[in-house]
């Protein structure tokens, strides 16, 4: 630990120091907390800056940034995979995405010219607070929000209230999903937050939509874990709660936080019997309790005071275009922003529950060691990945999902997700997405777990073949 603070030291002395600042984030929920988190924490410190948020981080990006040569950049929830791209900038980052190397490569074409390749190192320096250096799985251990937060803290112990979206951020890259909390480097943030007053966290269902929406609405949208004859069927959800006697209404629809504990008690020992019943096991049935985290501060009843509900909310925003109007919400508006992040949130989960169905239609392809679906023009891009994860929490038999949709650019998006087991096993999709996409002339990376690509159109079926192939090369190795 005192390396990874004495790195988020250093990159606190280099921000105190520059005189402009350009913080860059990534689009979901990770990167708009993270690029909250820079952002008030340059406003404390006096700083001129200005915020831009990115779908990704590629070359034309960095070189933009290069041409425009300000004094500091501030990667946030992104960068380490770009870093050999860096020579050049003088640059921070603060990200968990496995980094492509620790070092900055000057390119060939500028080593030939001395002059050149001594103007560019010198000018180049590039600090990078990422958990992998520090031997630890950036998938669970730390988001890019939280390792944004280290650095916040050591410029200003004010920035300690910025610790629950750094909760915010972690668990809406699902990095409580595996082992049902937050765990590593994480948990600091937690005990800091709740000694602080900040945030609450105890064992209760981890169903979505805990504090905002009606119980039996709550259990026909649960997919994480699925309710077996309950998930996708209204009438079934409110006739489950009728039968153990429970009032769905009282003045109002009865949320998850309006029930007494006896309530809550009766129905999760029922969905355990009922998950149990219907063969699915207790690894699924494990999967109904964990721990919830609650921002003290944020209205009861609203999708901010549950962290899984306001990071939704920010994938609502950030997925669609829409980053700054989450952004603004992380620094307080509760105004006109908040009011059109509700709207988008709404459609983010009719997009959503029409992306499951989408896939349910067409049915996944499956091979040996994988299966897929293309979404064609289907699904955007931004929230096919996340389709990926709700259907592979739905499955029995556990292998990895591919998903393709067309993008905005004319290529195909790439997203994949891998059941935690395979991982455990040696499975690697950051290193898969990335040589893989590189076979077939694109580009990718991302998290052992989760990753994703961009592949040229028509790659597809070779992209798909070359993926299989690598997977049972690491799995059989
Ligand atoms: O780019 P970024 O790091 O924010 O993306 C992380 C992605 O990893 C999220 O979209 C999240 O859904 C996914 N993830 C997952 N399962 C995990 C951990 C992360 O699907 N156990
Ligand atoms: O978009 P999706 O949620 O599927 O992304 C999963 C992970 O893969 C994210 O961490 C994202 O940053 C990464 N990714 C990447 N390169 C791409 C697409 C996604 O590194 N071309
Ligand atoms: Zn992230």
């Amino acid at each position: 630990m005192n390396e990874f603070l004495k790195r988020a030291k250093e990159i606190a002395l280099k921000i105190r120091d520059a005189e402009r600042i350009v913080v860059v984030s990534h689009i979901d929920a990770d990167g708009i907390t993270a690029g909250s988190i820079a952002s008030r924490t340059l406003e404390r410190l006096g700083k001129d800056f200005r915020i831009e948020f990115v779908k990704q981080l590629d070359k034309k990006k960095i070189d933009e940034l290069k041409d425009e040569n300000p004094p500091l950049v501030w990667f946030t929830d992104l960068g380490s995979g770009m870093i050999h791209e860096m020579y050049g900038l003088n640059a921070v980052i603060t990200d968990h995405h496995v980094p492509s190397s620790q070092d900055v490569i000057v390119p060939k074409h500028a080593r030939k010219d001395l002059r050149t390749f001594f103007e560019e190192m010198s000018k180049t320096d590039v600090l990078q607070l990422n958990p992998h250096i520090f031997g630890r799985d950036g998938a669970v251990d730390i988001s890019g929000a939280g390792t944004t937060y280290f650095v916040a803290r050591e410029l200003d112990r004010r920035n300690v209230d910025l610790a629950p979206l750094a909760i915010v951020g972690a668990v809406g890259d699902l990095q409580d999903s595996e082992y049902l909390r937050l765990i590593g480097t994480n948990r600091l943030i937690l005990k800091e937050a709740k000694e602080w007053g900040y945030i609450d966290y105890f064992l209760d269902a981890r169903f979505f939509g805990r504090e905002t929406r009606p119980v039996y609405k709550m259990l026909q949208y649960s997919t994480d874990p699925i309710l077996p004859t309950l998930t996708g069927d209204e009438r079934a959800c409110m006739n489950f709660l009728r039968n153990l006697g429970i009032p769905l209404k009282r003045e109002n629809w009865r949320r998850w936080i309006d029930l007494s504990f006896e309530e809550k008690r009766l129905i999760l020992s029922e969905l355990v019997k009922l998950i149990l019943r219907m063969g699915y096991g207790h690894e699924l049935a494990s999967r109904l309790i964990g721990e919830v985290y609650i921002l003290k501060n944020e209205e009861r009843g609203t999708p901010l005071r549950d962290a899984k509900e306001f990071a939704t909310l920010l994938n609502a925003c950030g997925r669609y275009k829409n980053a700054i109007i989450g952004y603004n919400v992380c620094l307080g508006d509760r105004d006109s922003s908040y009011k059109e992040a509700l709207r988008m949130l709404n459609r983010h989960r009719r997009n959503l529950v029409e992306g499951l169905n989408f896939v349910k239609e067409i049915g996944l392809i499956k091979r040996e060691y994988l299966q897929y679906f293309h979404a064609g023009d289907r699904i955007n891009e931004n929230i096919v990945g996340i389709v990926a994860s709700m259907l592979l929490s739905e499955e029995k038999e556990q292998l990895p999902i591919i998903a393709f949709a067309n993008s905005e650019d004319g290529n195909i998006k790439v997203s994949v997700r891998s059941p935690r087991a395979l991982v455990n096993q040696g499975l690697d999709f950051s290193i898969i997405m990335k040589e893989a996409s590189a076979k077939v002339g694109g580009y990718g990376g991302g998290h052992n777990i989760a990753a994703g690509a961009s592949i040229p159109r028509g790659k597809e079926e070779e992209f798909i073949e070359i993926v299989e192939k690598m997977i049972k090369d690491m799995l059989t190795k």
